[in-house]
């Protein structure tokens, strides 16, 4: 089984506008709301792909309880932990000629939460997976991702951990299965700006030396780069295409890629960049038959 958790998930209020008038009385053209967070994606494109999963995390309020049943009427499977106070983040994106997003902090998580969760966690079990995805809330330490996983380590269960800065730093030494940065992510970690191909895997390397066992570079409208447990190197460019929305492309590249985990490195890596490129290349995520399509007619290795 493949579990997602969502510390502090929300729900996207994605407003299109023309230009905006500070102090003045806007109207958006058009609204909708979206399920957000990063688990939740993951877990949504694999349900698509008809792999089992199930999406853990803590939702509040009213608006918990709406992105509790969005997921659900999505045909999700969740286990969400409510908490006793606070709302869950509504984050407003605004469409225009540039996207601006107005993220809110989200509620507070307490000690007691926290025990909650690790008591949840107790049901993984050697085979399965737990992604740990997207920020961490401010009210948790940001090293809250290794302390999860140092708690389940021994235990057989494979991480994967698509977080940045602190929190994925602080999960490396317990040696996750799988890291996901996108390029901005990978410079952070590595202290300065990567141009080449070649600095690219260096510092996919030095992530390695830390303690991450595979690690798969993503490199939006470029594709992705992965460094595998053996240490080796495989490149996959992105497919042609003209992208509309990039919001949850790497989390349905993390979907693709565990969805092809099993059938070996190739298949997994395809499957990542396929399913990738059919949410940028759609306006939500992507659907399983985009994802399979892209996936046949993808550029071949290298
Ligand atoms: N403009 C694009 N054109 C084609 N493919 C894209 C584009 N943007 C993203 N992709 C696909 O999606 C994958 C992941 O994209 P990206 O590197 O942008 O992830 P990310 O920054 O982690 O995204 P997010 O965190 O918003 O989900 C890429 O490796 C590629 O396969
Ligand atoms: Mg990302």
């Amino acid at each position: 089984m493949i579990y997602t958790l969502t510390l502090n998930p929300a729900i996207d209020y994605v407003m299109e506008v023309g230009p905006i008038r500070w102090g003045g009385t806007n109207r958006a053209r058009q609204a909708a709301a979206w399920p957000g967070g990063k688990g939740i994606n993951v877990s949504t494109v694999l349900s698509r792909l008809g792999v089992e999963t199930v999406a853990l995390g803590f939702v509040a309020g009213a608006t918990g309880e709406a992105l509790a049943a969005a997921v659900a009427a999505q045909g999700v499977a969740a286990d969400f932990l409510r908490l006793p106070g606070g709302e869950t983040r509504v984050n407003v994106k605004l469409r225009g000629r540039e996207e601006t997003e107005l993220n809110a902090p989200g509620p507070h998580v307490a000690p007691e939460d926290m025990a909650r969760l690790y008591g949840q966690l107790e049901r993984l079990a050697r085979g399965d997976t737990l992604v740990l995805a997207g920020s961490v809330p401010s009210s948790l330490s940001p090293g809250v991702y290794g302390e999860i996983l140092a708690h389940l380590a021994g235990r057989g269960v494979r991480a994967v951990v698509d977080a940045e800065g602190e929190s994925l730093a602080r999960a490396l030494p317990c040696r996750p299965f799988l890291v996901k940065p996108n390029r901005a992510e990978l410079e952070a970690l590595w202290g300065g700006p990567l141009e080449t191909e070649a600095g690219l895997v260096r510092a996919a390397e030095a992530l390695r030396a830390r303690g991450a066992e595979n690690v798969l570079v993503s490199l939006g409208p470029e594709g992705a780069l992965l460094v595998d447990q053996t240490g080796a190197v495989r490149r996959r460019r992105a497919a042609p295409g003209r992208a509309v929305n990039t919001v949850g492309a790497g989390d349905s590249m993390v979907a693709g890629f565990l969805a092809g985990a099993d059938r070996g490195w190739e298949t997994a890596l395809a499957l990542g960049v396929a399913a990738g490129c059919a949410t940028a290349f759609s306006p939500g995520l992507a659907r399983r038959e985009d994802i399979l399509a892209l996936y046949r007619t993808l550029p071949p290795e290298g």
